[in-house]
């Protein structure tokens, strides 16, 4: 795989590793094009199945739940099923490997995600989620937490039924929801500080497969930009992102085994594989 890379691009990875090999603070941004080599598609993919005819904008939103809440609860049954057998991809695994490497080396590697899957945590990650989390329910109405009281649908993945049938909430009859920031809500504050700070204080911001469209999370490589520094991104595909100081134009998971690589190779500390 690493022989179909141009030289143009290793060079770029090379440059990427020397810049990161002595960097102490690091924050890491990704998106649904880090999960898309474990089989999960992106936001922007279109849809496939029952689903072709529906965009993810149209039904990831409050008002297409208040307007069609089996609708959209049937989707993100479908979803459920389709990421819940899927496995972290080698982006993943170095990405962990990566950030146990900067905790024993008093490193500080800030991983944020917008994917509501749970793959860098399968990889053993920790990751702050901006988007929530696909696995967990609250209701629409009194956002209490969904317990799986009744055993017609689980919070934890492992027992999932993929009933389509919507559930209503024990405490105000409202409709369960997943847990998830949609379009047009606003993001959790926790996790947004934590994203914030990370962004403002780092010396290198890497965007990991994330189209950068989507605010207020595409707004954080400007604010790590503004605050001096350097910006990598990791996308086969030209993004609307015009801050980037290295593009490294392929698949995550080639580009990350390959930067790791070079970093172990440069790294004068404990081997980082
Ligand atoms: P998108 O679907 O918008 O973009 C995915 C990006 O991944 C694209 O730029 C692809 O070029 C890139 N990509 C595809 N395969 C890749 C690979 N193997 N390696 C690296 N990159 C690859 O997904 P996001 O940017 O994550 O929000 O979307 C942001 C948010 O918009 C999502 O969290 C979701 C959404 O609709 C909500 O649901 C609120």
């Amino acid at each position: 795989m690493l022989a179909e890379l141009s030289p143009a691009l290793i060079a770029e990875v090379q440059r990427a590793a020397k810049i990161l090999a002595d960097k102490k603070c690091i924050c890491i941004l990704t998106g649904a094009g880090v999960s898309a080599e474990s089989g999960i598609p992106t936001f922007r993919d279109k849809q496939t199945g029952l689903w072709e005819n529906y965009a993810a904008e149209d039904l990831a939103t409050p008002d297409a739940f208040a307007r069609d809440p089996k609708l959209v609860w049937s989707w993100y049954q479908w979803r459920r099923q389709l990421v819940a057998d899927k496995t972290p991809n080698p982006a993943h695994t170095t990405l962990a490997q990566w950030q146990q490497h900067a905790a024993n080396n008093h490193q500080q590697l800030t991983l944020i995600t917008q994917n509501v899957d749970d793959l860098h945590e399968q990889a053993g990650s920790t990751v702050t989620h901006l988007h929530g989390n696909l696995w967990q329910n609250r209701c629409s109405q009194c956002d209490t937490t969904y317990e799986n009281h009744s055993n017609r649908l689980a919070n934890s993945k492992n027992d999932m039924v993929f009933d389509e049938d919507l559930i209503t909430c024990q405490h105000c009859g409202g409709y369960i929801r997943p847990d998830i920031v949609w379009f047009g809500e606003a993001l959790p504050v926790q996790a947004w500080q934590t994203a914030e700070e990370a962004a403002a204080n780092c010396e290198v911001f890497i965007s990991i497969g994330t189209s950068s469209l989507v605010y207020p999370a595409a707004g954080l490589a400007q604010l790590a930009k503004k605050n001096g520094a350097i910006i990598i991104e990791i996308n086969p595909n030209p993004t609307p992102n015009t801050i980037v100081d290295i593009t490294l134009a392929e698949k995550a998971g080639i580009i990350m085994s390959l930067l790791m690589q070079k970093i172990t190779a440069l790294s004068s500390i404990q081997p980082l594989l």
